[in-house]
């Protein structure tokens, strides 16, 4: 796997790639990779000749007071577990090299970015939205994977490439994966990390709030009382606070008041100081 850190140098390899014959996968990633990155890049290799991962902190999507500096980085221990991988290339630019002196183009997706983490983190998408416009450029790859975890996301970047006209990747080439969950349940993340073992296991209490409040809003009715129920539940359970736990539609991402047939619940909440989310289908 060839690691590069310079623009100049991926845009050769990649016309390397390109010579060589065959499609580009894209998979985009802040690093601290787990098992859920990892089914993102197997994947990415079932559908493309060559995986291109990126691993790049990107610092305009955090906001001010959030764990941009404590984010983890392990740029070693990631490289061999893409290289076992089968990953082609490694993209792992420094800050300087995307976002250079002067930088100044934002790019702002309304409507699927409002609400949700939209309304927790402000400013949070725009940065999600210019940095993945900045990677499919710089990559050009034929299609790129994204982890379901970050449902809002997948919808804003979709969005963007529909909206944007990035043909390369397509829109019907941006790809979700579902979820991978570990043995209790939880959602894997990067984020999980900071959690203490007290912590770690009151976490699982998540997913599980999260199907009970689905068993119940699946069988008709105002989501309202389960998702009450689910709040407390938390509370009760060791999470600070929930941000916010709401059913919306799967694909416009609009609030409703109970399940359409394509409804999701979506669900962030704190333990300590670290902000955990989900999203489930309501109909399985
Ligand atoms: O999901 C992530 O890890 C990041 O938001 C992404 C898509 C790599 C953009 O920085």
């Amino acid at each position: 796997m060839q690691t590069v850190r310079e623009l100049e140098v991926l845009r050769n390899s990649i016309a390397a790639l390109r010579e060589s014959g065959g499609s580009i996968a894209l998979v985009p990633t802040m690093g601290a990779l787990h098992e859920g990155h990892l089914t993102l890049m197997r994947r990415a290799k079932e559908a493309a000749e060559h995986v291109v991962a990126s691993i790049f902190v990107n610092p305009r999507q955090f906001g001010a007071g959030e764990d941009l500096d404590a984010y983890p980085r392990q740029l070693q221990r990631d490289s061999e577990l893409l290289e076992a991988e089968g990953v082609a290339l490694l993209w792992a630019p420094m800050p300087d090299e995307v976002y250079p002196q002067g930088y100044a183009t934002n790019i702002s997706v309304a409507g699927v970015s409002e609400g949700l983490c939209g309304g927790d983190r402000p400013g949070h998408f725009d940065g999600v939205a210019t940095v993945v416009c900045k990677l499919f450029n710089q990559v050009t790859p034929d299609m790129a994977f994204f982890g379901e975890k970050d449902w809002q996301q997948l919808a804003v970047i979709r969005r963007m490439t529909r909206d944007l006209d990035l043909t390369r990747p397509h829109v019907d080439a941006v790809h979700g994966v579902p979820i991978v969950r570990e043995d209790d349940g939880l959602a894997m993340s990067s984020r999980n990390a900071y959690l203490s073992a007290e912590q770690r296991a009151q976490a699982a209490s998540l997913p599980k709030a999260m199907r009970d409040a689905i068993a119940v809003i699946a069988g008709g009715g105002s989501a309202d009382r389960p998702l009450g129920n689910l709040r407390e539940v938390l509370q009760v359970s060791g999470f600070d606070s929930v941000d916010y736990a709401e059913v919306r539609d799967a694909d416009s991402l609009e609030r409703l008041e109970a399940d359409n047939g394509n409804a999701r619940l979506f669900v962030a909440a704190r333990i300590g100081g670290t902000r955990l989310i989900d999203n489930m289908p309501i109909n399985r």
